[in-house]
């Protein structure tokens, strides 16, 4: 049965057949906006409870069940194999220019122009120029408006059924808006996000499991899934670029119209596209992209051009298996192959230590690459990376590069295993893992140099109190020479000292002196964040800032205050707390003011300022006049917590009539106990 059938005329608006029309309709909506507008207009959950509605009714209704309805995205049985289905219209691919620079353009605008005839005083070719995405080809077939079948590329002319595979991508229409054609093939790829990508290696590193190499495989690999509810786990995405079979539907004049038609209907296209007049509109697309390709939030390896009118590419025909109307022309490659040198282990600034790949020099993703993280000892183990190893380096956005797998059949004989070390490499301080922890860690704490160093480092960034110039050669120098020990110290520098380091001009000796002065009237947030607390990154800084007001409030507050400020929970309130309770770093806060380090001060927020802030409350029993949610609210606004069982942590309970076995506990603990009228005294104005 199509949709057509149950939502023909008659239903009348109480009709189960009415309801479950006008569910298809807002599900198919809301998944449009979420998932390919990325801007939802209902909360999840009202999507849920709409969905959940749905699935009752087509329980309730069987004959209301369409294969187009949204509660089939997932569920489908698990395969055995997946079956073949034959193109109707042959999935061709795209010649490839290599060439990366800007004669690539100019050489494909050189061969159309000779192919259709044109001499070199007429007009430029208008071409459609899109983004060449890094995934796997798909051909989705609607019929009357409704997803029937989702096939892969395979050879071009056979590919495989993932209809139920796809069902399950939320940003691919089971219906299309406003195109009720017999037949409507779109070509487009399925695609993995990096974020999306990297949240899932994220994952699997938590597990210890092993992680994907890039967002293209992940996606390929997920697709041919036979159980489509592990598909479901992956959030792939997709772009329409094109048109297979189509059958009693108008197709528009030009590609770029033909983009923007299906658009309409609801299918994704991406937005980096262009119309492009001759072979300098196709450099200009070819480098603005290139520019912009590292903060795209998805890979690409080049771009593609298209002869924009179908009459010409009509005109302009095939060979063999490539049309002559495109081509694709590639960046840089973001993995290649290189051998590595020697595995070093790092210090960061909270003393994790990370085994980094030292390569011999690759280009890669348009940049020359010597180090790549092999982020801990189980990945480093997982992997299997030795020294002399040949081994694929990918550096794709703004990730840093890392090695994705070892070559093993290009493997020496002896090479040896990577064991990370049980000491610091740079101070020689005992290293610990603690149970349940992925990294080493350095116990040297401020003693160990490389701790400094990074701890200088993340004070000077730009985010913390920016103190332009100091850059890691300059702090490696300072703190080597012994010239800074900690940092107050960097305050202290005179002209003398710094140009008496090596290659040290005096005028960027001034320069930094200049920094330094700059970045002494700072801001609380930039402070503190500058301080390295763990877990405190710049949303926090700034909540703490905004709660508190003055950094004297925060470094006094216990961890219940703590808790109080916006997102901070027991494990950022703890490492906050602890870190001010240790004397060392009360010195250098001092020391760091001593030396001139200043910020405006703030009022604490009215939740901060309340005698209840940061305190416990468990409600019990009946109150005389307000209900358990009222006095829930006023203490919530008066910074209070309530909780719903009595423990030694609880500052009161407020009892009323009938109170139970709550009362007895709080009597029990000796836990003060507030009746209705001493709840009220305690809150502000009573
Ligand atoms: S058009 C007749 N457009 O590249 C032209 N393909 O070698 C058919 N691809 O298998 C393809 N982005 O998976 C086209 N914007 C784009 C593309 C694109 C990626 C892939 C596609 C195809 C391969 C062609």
């Amino acid at each position: 049965m199509t949709t057509l059938d149950f939502f023909s005329a008659g239903a009348a608006p109480d009709d189960p057949a009415f309801r479950a029309r006008e569910l298809h309709r807002l599900l198919h909506h809301h998944a449009h906006r979420y998932y390919v507008l990325d801007a939802p207009e209902i909360p999840d959950a009202e999507y849920d409870r709409l969905f959940r509605e749905l699935q009752a009714l087509e329980a309730a209704h069987p004959e209301l069940l369409t294969p187009d309805s949204p509660t089939q995205r997932v569920g489908g049985k698990v395969l055995d194999s997946l079956t073949p289905v034959r193109h109707a219209v042959p999935m061709l691919s795209i010649e490839t220019e290599t060439d990366t620079t800007a004669q690539g353009a100019q050489d494909f605008d050189a061969r159309v122009r000779k192919a259709l005839g044109l001499q070199d005083g007429d007009a430029p070719v208008e071409y459609a120029a899109e983004l060449k995405f890094d995934g796997l080809a798909m051909s989705l077939r609607y019929e009357l408006g409704a997803l029937v079948q989702a096939a892969t590329r395979g050879d071009g002319e056979t590919g495989e059924d993932v209809t139920q595979n796809v069902r399950t991508i939320g940003q691919i229409p089971l219906r299309l808006k406003g195109c009720e054609a017999a037949v409507l093939e779109v070509r487009g790829e399925v695609y993995m996000r990096r974020d999306d990508f990297e949240a899932l290696n994220e994952k699997q590193r938590a597990k210890g499991e092993k992680t994907f190499i890039n967002p293209r495989n992940t996606a390929a690999g997920a697709i041919r899934q036979l159980d489509p509810a592990l598909v479901a786990q992956r959030r792939l995405s997709f772009f329409a670029y094109g048109l297979g079979e189509v059958q009693g539907w108008p197709v528009p004049a030009t590609h770029a119209r033909l983009l923007d038609a299906l658009q309409a209907m609801g299918l994704p296209v991406c937005a980096e596209r262009a119309v492009a007049e001759g072979a300098a509109g196709l450099v200009a697309f070819h480098s603005a992209i290139g520019e912009r390709r590292d903060a795209l939030p998805f890979d690409i390896d080049g771009v593609v051009y298209k002869v924009n009118a179908l009459a010409l590419q009509q005109q302009l025909g095939f060979k063999t298996r490539e049309p002559r109307w495109a081509v694709a022309h590639k960046y840089p490659a973001q993995e290649m192959l290189t051998t590595v040198q020697a595995i070093e282990v790092q210090v960061g600034r909270t003393g994790k230590l990370t085994p980094v790949a030292k390569l011999a020099p690759v280009f890669v993703g348009g940049v020359t690459v010597t180090n790549a993280t092999l982020h801990n000892e189980d990945e480093a183990r997982r992997k299997d990376v030795r020294v002399g190893d040949t081994v694929i380096v990918r550096r794709a956005g703004d990730v840093i590069p890392e090695v994705v797998a070892v070559l093993p059949e290009k493997r020496q004989t002896g090479a040896e295993v990577f064991t990370m070390p049980h000491a610091c490499p740079v101070c020689g301080s005992v290293a610990v893992r603690e149970e349940g922890e992925a990294d080493y860690r350095c116990t040297g704490g401020l003693f160990c140099s490389a701790q400094r160093k990074q701890a200088m480092l993340h004070f000077a960034s730009r985010r913390a109190v920016d103190i332009e110039g100091l850059g890691d050669k300059l702090v490696d120098q300072l703190v080597d020479s012994g010239v800074v020990k900690t940092l107050p110290d960097l305050y202290r520098l005179g002209l003398t000292a710094l140009a008496a380091l090596d290659r040290m001009a005096d005028k960027s000796a001034q320069n930094i002196l200049d920094a330094l002065e700059k970045s002494r009237q700072t801001t609380l947030p930039r402070f503190l964040y500058g301080l390295g607390i763990r877990h405190v990154g710049e949303a926090t800084a700034k909540a703490l800032a905004r709660h508190f007001g003055k950094l004297d409030a925060i470094m006094d507050a216990g961890e219940d205050q703590l808790l109080q400020v916006p997102d901070v929970g027991p494990i950022v309130a703890q490492s906050i707390h602890t870190f001010f309770q240790q004397a060392h770093n009360r010195e250098v806060v001092e020391q760091l003011r001593a030396c001139g380090l200043r910020w405006e001060e703030g009022e604490p927020s009215p939740a901060a300022q309340s005698p209840l802030a940061g305190k416990t409350f468990v409600l019990t029993g009946t109150l005389p006049t307000l209900s358990r949610d009222e006095a829930r609210e006023l203490l919530e606004a008066a910074g209070a917590k309530v909780a719903g069982s009595v423990s030694k942590k609880t500052d009161y309970v407020v009892a009323g009539e009938e109170a139970g076995s709550k009362l007895d506990k709080a009597l029990e603990l000796g836990v003060a106990v507030l009746d209705e009228a001493g709840l009220r005294a305690l809150l502000p104005g009573g």
